[in-house]
């Protein structure tokens, strides 16, 4: 179990379509915890292999309920209906944020840390960040979607405090 450093914007791997796993391994599995890690470390909703640097199929999200961590890969948005209007950050644009739409509602199809094939059904917040943490693989970011003048920058002082 390891941090790892997460790439932030003007890194152009953050662009680059991430490729499907072949196969669940112990490697894969090691890399998942350190994505977990990495998650927790920075306070963060969800995290993409491209983020850390690597251009796989890998998401991970925790809302921090009682359903803990999710491990996913090669997740697939198979289902999606409606608009919610969100507040959005990412940890690779650190103290920005902004308004954007995204879907009030996903069905997400993706293999677990096990390789077995699940179905995760999302709204609010958890639809909000499968989508935002699928847009990653492919290389599209939120400042892409941002409502215009709703950028704001928010004070590193602000986020110190909260540690
Ligand atoms: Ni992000």
């Amino acid at each position: 179990m390891a941090i790892r450093i997460v790439r932030e914007d003007g890194d152009e791997i953050l662009r680059k379509k991430a490729k499907e796993v072949q196969e669940v391994d112990d490697k894969i599995r090691e890399i998942l915890d350190d994505m977990v890690d990495t998650l927790h470390n920075y306070n963060g909703v969800g995290l993409a292999g491209p983020q850390i640097g690597l251009l796989k199929r890998l998401v991970v999200i925790d809302l921090y309920d009682d359903k803990g961590p999710m491990k996913l890969v090669n997740p697939v948005i198979i289902k999606q209906k409606g608009e919610q209007e969100v507040e959005e950050g990412c940890l690779s644009f650190p103290n920005q944020f902004a308004k954007i739409i995204r879907p009030a509602e996903v069905v997400v199809e993706a293999l677990n840390e096990n390789g077995k094939k699940i179905k995760i059904k999302g709204s609010g917040l958890l639809a909000q960040a499968l989508s935002h943490e699928l847009d990653h693989l492919d290389g599209i970011l939120f400042v892409d979607k941002i409502i215009p003048g709703t950028l704001e920058y928010v004070t590193p002082e602000k986020n110190d405090e909260e540690k």
